[in-house]
């Protein structure tokens, strides 16, 4: 069984959410819950974007015991030295140093030559090691770069002495099956492969963040980067959480496990969306307020007699209880079971009377409270 490493960048490339910025005292509050959840890696941000961000990134590196703390760094010297100056004090600093390859973002965003890309990341990556005790290296885009190249640039970072090698799709073009081939023929092509940790970090815009860094660790990766609740820049990041469940619930397919103490998923998620003020959207998996709801009489029911029916995580696993939401499809088997919940046991009788004045009020209200099945029984008791 393989551990899967995960780096949680949602202090960074989560903050690059349009309209999330957090203070240096919200991250280490979010950097301590991650580190209760048990990540491997937490980017904290990009030191050399702000003074501010530096001042968080170095907070965090303070906090942190459990865990390596990262900063981004474009490969230029300055932003390597502002991500040492957050960084020196961690108990384990880890530079996250980045350049562009595709042939896209060579011509029109760096305007720089095959030649010079190489150059660049090697000299980068070899001023990193000076500092750092772990460097890791991103291929930005590497998913639009054409393959022999992106083998070259990879085995440059190596030779300069980068221990991890990301290779991101950095605007979530890929399919999981491209993605997969992207790492196979890297592991295939460049010496000295089997030495470094080979990470994926990928994005939602059509929807495959997840499914790709799931394909990506099918095709031999050992590190997914990730966010919670998969915020990040435009439709987000793969969500840590998700691939977390995937991992687990699919163990013997994926014969691969994760650190990650799985019951503090639920804590984690709600303190990144109160902080970020990013919601979760209800039906979002795993974390979505209704990823184990169950409403309709039939799925009640199955649930009821045994919870395997209609749910493959438990939500206790992530920290959470089954909900057995009553609305105009449930049944009276759940209705029974609710009322006696709520200390109403009730006889036959009085529970088709008031089963049936339910099913009246759910015509007319889409969730039921609690609040509203006492108040159907204390007027029933009231009329009797
Ligand atoms: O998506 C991306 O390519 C990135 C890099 C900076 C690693 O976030
Ligand atoms: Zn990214």
């Amino acid at each position: 069984m393989r551990t899967i490493y995960i780096f949680d960048t949602t202090l960074r490339d989560g903050e690059q959410s349009p309209g999330v910025n957090l203070s240096a005292r919200e991250k280490v509050e979010i950097a301590s819950q991650l580190e209760k959840l048990g990540v491997n890696v937490i980017e904290a941000g990009f030191a050399a974007s702000s003074p501010g961000d530096l001042e968080a990134v170095r907070e965090v590196a303070k906090s942190v015991k459990n865990a390596s703390v990262a900063s981004l760094a474009r490969s230029v010297r300055g932003d390597i030295d502002k991500a040492w100056e957050a960084l020196k004090v961690a108990e384990s600093p880890y530079l996250h140093v980045f350049l562009a390859t595709s042939p896209i973002h060579r011509e029109y965003k760096l305007n720089m030559t095959k030649e010079q890309v190489l150059e660049r990341a090697e000299e980068a990556v070899r001023y990193g090691k000076k500092f750092f005790p772990i460097v890791e290296f991103s291929a930005e885009d590497a998913g639009r770069t054409e393959i022999d190249f992106l083998c070259e640039v990879v085995d440059r970072a190596i030779r300069a002495g980068a221990q991890i090698i990301n290779l991101p799709d950095t605007v979530g073009y890929l399919t999981p099956e491209e993605y997969a081939e992207m790492f196979a023929e890297i592991r295939r092509r460049v010496p000295g492969i089997e030495r470094v940790r080979l990470s994926a970090h990928c994005h939602d815009d059509l929807g495959m963040a997840v499914a790709n860094s799931l394909a990506a660790i099918q095709a031999g990766v050992e590190q997914v980067e990730g966010t919670i609740n998969g915020i990040g820049e435009r439709a987000g990041n793969a969500a840590i959480e998700e691939i977390a469940m995937a991992i687990k619930t699919r163990e013997s397919f994926y014969q691969a496990q994760t650190t990650l103490n799985l019951k503090e998923i639920d804590r984690t998620s709600r303190l990144v969306s109160k902080l970020t003020g990013m919601f979760v959207p209800a039906n979002k998996a795993v974390v979505g307020a209704n990823a184990f709801a169950h409403e309709s009489g039939i799925h009640q029911d199955g649930m009821l007699k045994n919870k395997s029916t209609y749910e493959i995580i438990t939500p206790e696993s992530i920290g959470l209880e089954t909900r057995l939401v009553l609305g105009k499809h449930s049944g009276r088997h759940a209705f029974r079971e609710k009322l006696e919940q709520l200390g109403y046991p009730q006889s036959d009788d009085q529970l088709n009377f008031l089963f049936a004045r339910f099913k009246e009020l759910a015509d007319r209200k889409k969730e039921i409270t609690d609040d509203d099945l006492i108040a159907l029984v204390e007027e029933k008791l009231t009329d009797s």
